[in-house]
């Protein structure tokens, strides 16, 4: 067993929670929105054809932002398909899908209102370009009196649907994206875009795409050359990541560890742009697509046929899996002050904490639960947690805090979350709160894989060991576990 320490202090702000942390992301891929969120004629479909097990799983999943419809599929995508009563049958080169279309905007933004939900649009700038980008905006958000606000109007939405959060296009750095660019190349067209958007509506948050992932060769190079284009003209960069065991479960549970680094390398960059262009914007971090994904056992979509709706990467998740997807939960908050938006990728079917059968049940995966609980409990301020924690030195990663943990701050109480990274050794946790004022153990929540990570359950049971003495609280952390702590004040 090993030791490790933090304290935590009122003073030790980092920034509010953001609750578009917590999002998720939608994509026209596989089962995600067929099947998934819409199926007409499912015993639980709303009358607009939403499976009603889903939207009750999504609200428990305290999702609050839905990015929308891609992720790659949007590079070669039409959005007027998906409006009005016309909607044509398309080859979704993509994914290599038959797109139907009987999905689109309108049903998007009525599943939105239902989930409880913001929308997070995404706009083709793989095929198509700035005129397409306007159109979309001006059908979604100018109130009427133009052709294609009317035309919104005349498909059933009388209200303009405001929508604020905009991505300018989906990973093209990458050379499998539709319509794939240089830095220069797409720095300009997302500058030229956004500038243009911001006339049409100047309350728009715009996303610029950065790289699919720190393991691109352009990576680093990319985020300047694009951001020196578009500073001015966005409010975020994304992030994109995948992580997956891989026959290494020591590295895999530190996994969080690369994924700080990405965000410390994206915010380098950005603060150098900032330097080298005289400014004093900040420019935020939206990581829109984040998550476990076996891309090992992923075949590709290169050889399959043009099917409708087809089961793609619909991938079984371990207690591993919850608890690295729980860590990246920690590590994303940790990072507040830079980081607004985050959305796991995917809701439903495809790499998703929620899977359907058509036709029949919606279910939990095990990384439902860290997800449902962090969003849950994590409310008010993200305070910095000063751990003191043994490393791990990991094959992938290299050096990694065994400790991972992170603490949140509101009218009630604290939440403390922790992961002990170690597969095989368990943590003795001891955190001084001495400065918080009187607090009461309130709930404890403890998800554990070091018995049986690849277990496709994961039960969330109480950490029955925590203690709380004159305000030190007092807790052992097993081997490859995430845990919950919620302690309420006490008043007097
Ligand atoms: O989420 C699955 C895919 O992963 C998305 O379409 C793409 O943006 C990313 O590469």
């Amino acid at each position: 067993m090993t030791d490790a320490h933090l304290s935590l202090d009122p003073a030790f702000e980092i920034a509010p929670v953001n609750r578009r942390l917590f999002g998720s992301f939608v994509e026209h891929m596989g089962r995600c929105v067929y099947t998934g969120i819409y199926e007409p004629g499912h015993p639980s479909a709303t009358p607009e054809g939403f499976r009603g097990d889903v939207l009750e799983l999504t609200r428990e999943l305290g999702v609050s932002v839905v990015r929308y419809p891609g992720g790659n599929f949007v590079s070669g995508y039409r959005w007027e398909d998906g409006v009005g009563p016309d909607r044509p049958v398309r080859l979704d080169p993509a994914w290599r899908q038959i797109e139907t279309n009987r999905f689109g905007l309108g049903e998007f933004m009525d599943w939105t209102a239902k989930a409880g939900v913001e929308p997070m649009m995404a706009v083709n700038l793989g095929t198509r370009g700035i005129q397409e980008a306007c159109d979309l905006l001006e059908y979604a958000n100018f109130p009427g009196g133009t052709h294609l606000s009317d035309l919104r109007i005349k498909h059933g939405a009388a209200e303009p649907y405001g929508i604020r959060l905009w991505c300018l296009g989906n990973e093209m750095d990458g050379p499998w994206q539709i319509g794939h660019k240089t830095a220069t190349e797409y720095g300009r067209l997302a500058n030229e875009s956004a500038k243009a958007m911001r006339l049409i509506d100047p309350g728009v948050e715009l996303v610029l795409c950065g790289s699919s992932n720190s393991q691109m060769p352009t990576f680093g190079a990319w985020e300047a050359t694009v951001l020196e284009h578009a500073y001015d003209a966005v409010d975020y960069v994304s992030l994109h990541a995948y992580y997956e065991e891989d026959g290494d479960l020591g590295s895999f549970l530190a996994a969080a560890a690369d994924m700080d680094r990405f965000i410390a390398s994206v915010v380098a960059t950005a603060d150098h742009v900032k330097a080298r262009l005289r400014r004093t914007k900040k420019m935020m971090l939206s990581f829109d697509e984040w998550n476990v994904w076996n891309q090992a056992r992923y075949e590709g979509r290169e050889q399959g046929g043009f099917e409708e709706a087809p089961a793609l990467i619909e991938d079984t998740f371990t207690a591993a899996d919850a608890v690295v997807v729980g860590d990246f939960l920690i590590t994303l908050l940790r990072h507040a002050d830079r980081v607004s938006v985050a959305c796991q990728a995917q809701l439903a079917n495809v790499i998703a904490p929620i899977r359907t059968a058509p036709g029949g049940p919606a279910w939990r995966q095990t990384i439902f639960h860290p997800f449902a609980l962090t969003a849950r409990h994590a409310r008010g301020t993200v305070l910095r947690v000063e751990p003191r924690s043994p490393l791990l030195d990991t094959a992938r990663y290299g050096e990694a805090a065994q400790l991972s943990a992170v603490a949140t701050l509101d009218d009630q109480g604290v939440t403390l979350i922790a992961v002990n990274r170690s597969a095989h050794e368990a943590l003795d946790l001891t955190a001084d709160l001495r400065t918080l004022g009187r607090l009461k153990l309130a709930q404890t929540h403890l998800l554990e894989a070091g018995a049986d990570p690849h277990a496709t359950e994961a039960a969330v049971v109480p950490l029955t060991n925590a203690q709380l003495d004159g305000g030190q609280l007092r807790a052992l952390l097993p081997a490859a576990s995430w845990s919950l702590i919620r302690l309420a004040f006490t008043g007097s």
